[in-house]
């Protein structure tokens, strides 16, 4: 084990309530960060996600030449209404973002490093080709073994040079940015990221970009786009950009929270015998909300409230409590809008009566860790009955689990499922690498410990 590796304990507690500020949107913070620093002038980007993930795409502008300082108020206001003592660490999430202006981005004087982040690496990727310079982009082990062939594929057949290694041109990355031409081009893989890429390609690009994405992904991009000025059409499957003729209007605003986060409390909440949470300012953009209506679909016990608008993406305060849940199929065409959510409705799934059935999720092999066969395993440690397919899984459901050592396998999402299984399964459970969870949700452990003043909840180090 790493020095730095953390192993976590959690035990049942006989209540969770309370009400958790969620971090920023990782996907939205990423989008937002990349293109204030394409715009000309100043812009605040309140709340910004705190994980390493989206700290990785400011390192990697910041070597590109954007200037990006970190502030303590969004406006006038401080960064974050503070509603207790535990949660003051999220109140430093404001950042101001100088835009270049289009090709004011200069060349990095080093290799870029994404580090875990598959997000940065693809979007930096899509508008690298594009830039007048080279460029070298890397990340670590788990990331260099992520495929990349997906992306670099539509991007060359748009003129773009990238070169990786092996078979699916895995990172190290190396672009030779260049003028490109826009295509028309069939996602076959439900990827924002991909999608996210080409757009940003598309935007220094010769001619219009044309993308069919016959299974919708999440659309932050678009939005994004499209409030800052950029000709946009989203009509059916299709999307239509028009490469940029002046450059970007900054956009300053507050991220909304992560629904993805809030995943985690969504189903602790659900599967918890005694259990109410509240979450604040939580995005409901409707690319995302899987995971409530598949919640709802197993019987658990939602209420939306409080719907608003924030730089085109919605948000909501959510209110979930103990639920009696039923097993359900999940596939098809609603798996991109709970890709990340996997994780966590597996443990729903154990708890829930009947069987659950995951499929159509292959993707899930191709994340942080191989989600599948992770899943499966440490589940199973816990006593609970998980069967691998190799695109998901079938959890039979309504079998108690029990306390066990189980692992994160360096995997964000794993870290923070396997601490809500932890919550109801009899007796303790330790999780190996617990720090994982830095990647998403710095915070998670704080905040999971405000619901549970029992102090259900310890930390080790090895
Ligand atoms: C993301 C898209 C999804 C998701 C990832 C974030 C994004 O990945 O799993 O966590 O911000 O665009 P894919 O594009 O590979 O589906």
């Amino acid at each position: 084990m790493a020095k730095q590796d953390t192993i976590r304990t959690v035990k049942p507690c006989p209540r969770l309530e309370g009400e958790i500020i969620l971090p920023g949107d990782k996907s939205i913070s990423h989008r937002a960060v990349i293109l204030n620093s394409l715009a000309r002038g100043k812009a605040e980007i309140g709340n910004f996600a705190p994980g390493k993930d989206c700290l990785a795409t400011v390192r990697c502008l910041r070597a590109l030449g954007v200037e990006i300082e970190k502030k303590s108020k969004f406006g006038n206001l401080p960064a974050k209404v503070i509603l207790s003592t535990q949660q003051t660490q999220q109140t430093q999430g404001t950042l101001a973002v100088s835009g270049t202006g289009d090709y004011g981005l200069k060349e990095a004087d080093r290799v870029l490093n994404a580090g875990d982040s598959g997000t940065t690496m693809r979007l930096l990727c899509g508008l690298l080709s594009s830039q007048p310079f080279m460029s070298v982009i890397t990340g670590d082990a788990s990331l260099r073994s992520r495929p990349m062939g997906r992306l670099i594929k539509p991007l060359r057949s748009m003129g773009a040079e990238i070169w990786g290694r092996g078979e699916d041109s895995f990172a190290p990355l190396v672009i030779r940015g260049r003028e490109l031409h826009g295509i028309d081009f069939t996602l076959s893989i439900p990827s924002a990221q991909v999608k996210s890429a080409i757009l940003l390609a598309g935007l220094f690009a010769q001619g219009n970009t044309v993308l069919h994405q016959p299974i919708p992904s999440r659309d932050h991009t678009e939005r994004m786009l499209k409030q800052m000025g950029v000709r946009i059409e989203c009509e059916g499957d299709s999307i239509s950009l028009t490469p940029l003729s002046n450059p970007l209007s900054p956009l300053s605003f507050r991220v909304p929270g992560d629904i993805s986060s809030a995943a985690y409390f969504l189903v602790a909440g659900a599967i918890h015998p005694n259990a109410r949470i509240i979450l604040r300012d939580c995005g409901i953009n409707p690319t995302r909300t899987g995971i409530i209506d598949v919640l709802i679909a197993m019987g658990a016990k939602l209420e939306i409230e409080n719907e608003r608008w924030e730089a085109n993406e919605l948000l909501a305060d959510i209110v979930v409590e103990s639920s009696e849940l039923k097993g359900i199929e999940i596939g098809g065409g609603s798996i991109p809008r709970l890709i990340d959510e996997i994780p966590v409705l597996a443990v729903a799934g154990c708890v829930a009566k009947g069987k659950t059935v995951i499929r159509d999720a292959g993707e899930l092999r191709v994340k942080e860790s191989d989600r599948i066969a992770a899943v499966s395993q440490e589940l199973s440690r816990l006593g609970a009955e998980v069967e691998e397919l190799p695109d998901g899984m079938v959890i039979h459901g309504g079998e108690f689990l029990s306390g066990a050592e189980v692992d994160s396998h360096k995997d964000h999402r794993l870290a923070m499922s396997l601490a809500i299984a932890g919550l109801i399964a009899k007796g303790e459970t330790t999780i190996a690498q617990a720090q994982s969870a830095e990647i998403s949700y710095p915070a998670f452990w704080q905040d999971l410990v405000s619901l549970v003043p029992q102090a259900c909840h310890s930390e080790g180090a090895k």
